[in-house]
């Protein structure tokens, strides 16, 4: 019976290394989106920049390949930023990103050198000045605006944006040049553009090329009715992947073209001058090189259903719970074999909702063989929990017949780290 392989490795041999559940990442696979984007969102009229949005998966393994393919790195929170510095990352290409810095993770991005802060609003923009005055240390920033498009899964409708949690509602144009020129007004503090983000997994183009047009129009405007220079535009991430077969795939390559093309001619068209265009896959970098191994264990039928149960569940993939997010799997161990049987995949995690997969068709499987999700490298380890106290699971990286240890399993003892005892108040 033949045996699924990652760069070479069959999925027995990495359980029996490894243990189970499992992430594995198909390096190889990386390495080519990265280099994807790298190569192929190009223009002869501005600067491009890939910056990975490390909330999809990180960890040091991930941070030094995106190093090494030149890309630069997207943080959301101080644990982000922490950890791109200690994975060595160029902090001159890190951007800080989020609603909500705390002073704690400001004041950590001028200790380490971030470059570019993303900001949100007013008041963190002041004290951004602040910090840097009192520092006397530069730092480049971004403005985060809402174009008014909230992109779903496969469609996207016009949104009343002034209810998105993030960033500023492009029509509050007096209240973004206030936060521009508040910016502007710090001699240490360099505004650079605008930071614009319209959803995740989205696979139609048409989203991405209509925030362009409210983009540009935007830029225009600030240009014109502020005298607001837009050297940078970041057009966020978002860029969909394949969970099932039969969903549509979004090459890279193709997605990079028409981003490009479109901003070259909106910008003509609307005689603005951009210098740099900044774009922030997440997603589409890891998730389709990413593999969850689980092993079977127990079965149970009811009366309309046939269970799997496998060694992990909601802890390690919170995606269908959260989501409804779907996913493929297959028997590793039984690639070959007849699929004939219907089974529900649920987890071990003490709840009704633990269910990785509604139904799959799958050979007829025993306890003791080992389950293959697909498409699970974004956002899945990155949102793992400890719930029930379980442990995260391993992460390896597997590559030309090597696999190496990324991520060590978490183990109960690991867990006893935040345990404490303390009397801290009082007598
Ligand atoms: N840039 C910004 C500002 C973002 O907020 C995000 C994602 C990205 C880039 C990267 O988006 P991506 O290319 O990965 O789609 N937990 C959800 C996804 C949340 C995405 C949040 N922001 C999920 O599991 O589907």
């Amino acid at each position: 019976m033949s045996d699924f392989t990652i760069g070479g490795i069959d999925c027995r041999t990495l359980a029996s290394t490894c243990g189970t559940p499992l992430y594995i990442y198909d390096e190889a696979k990386i390495e080519a989106q990265l280099a994807d984007y790298m190569t192929c969102f190009q223009s002869s009229a501005f600067e491009t920049e890939i910056v990975y949005a490390s909330k999809a998966f990180s960890c040091k393994a991930i941070f030094e390949k995106v190093a090494a393919a030149g890309a630069s790195l997207d943080v959301v929170s101080g644990g982000e930023l922490y950890l791109a510095h200690q994975a060595g990352f160029p902090m001159n290409r890190v951007f800080f990103h989020g609603n909500n810095k705390t002073e704690e993770e400001l004041k950590l991005a001028f200790e380490l050198g971030c470059q570019t802060i993303v900001l949100d609003n007013l008041p963190e923009c002041l004290k951004v000045v602040s910090y840097s005055k009192r520092l006397q240390q530069d730092i480049d920033v971004m403005l985060r605006v809402n174009p008014g498009i909230e992109a779903h899964t496969h469609e996207y409708i016009m949104t009343a944006h002034t209810d998105s949690k993030f960033g500023i509602s492009a029509d509050k144009r007096n209240e973004i040049a206030k936060i521009v020129h508040t910016a502007e007004s710090c001699e240490t503090v360099h505004f650079k553009g605008f930071h614009s983000h319209i959803g995740s997994q989205i696979t139609e183009t048409e989203a991405f090329c209509r925030e362009i047009e409210l983009l540009t129009e935007f830029i225009k405007g600030m240009k014109e009715s502020y005298g607001i220079t837009t050297d940078f535009l970041s057009l966020g991430g978002g860029f969909g992947i394949r969970y099932l077969s039969k969903d549509k795939q979004l090459h890279v390559c193709e997605l990079c073209e028409t981003l490009a093309r479109k901003c070259e001619e909106s910008f003509k068209q609307a005689e603005i001058a951009v210098k740099k265009v900044l774009i922030e896959p997440g997603r589409s970098i890891v998730g389709e090189a990413g593999f969850a191994l689980y092993t079977v264990g127990y079965q149970k039928e009811t009366a309309h259903k046939s269970y799997l149960f496998v060694d992990g569940g909601m802890s390690d993939n919170i995606r269908p719970a959260l989501y409804q997010a779907e996913y493929e799997c297959d028997l590793a161990n039984k690639m070959d074999a007849l699929k004939i049987k219907k089974y529900c995949i649920a987890g071990k995690n003490c709840e009704s909702g633990d269910i990785l997969i509604k139904e799959a068709t799958l050979p007829v499987a025993e306890e003791g063989d080992l389950l293959i999700m697909y498409s699970t490298g974004a956002y899945g380890y990155a949102m793992a929990s400890n719930y029930n106290r379980m442990g995260r699971p391993a992460v390896v990286f597997v590559k030309d017949k090597a696999a190496r240890l990324v991520l060590k399993r978490e183990s109960w003892e690991d867990q006893m780290r935040s345990e404490a005892n303390e009397r801290i108040i009082g007598k």
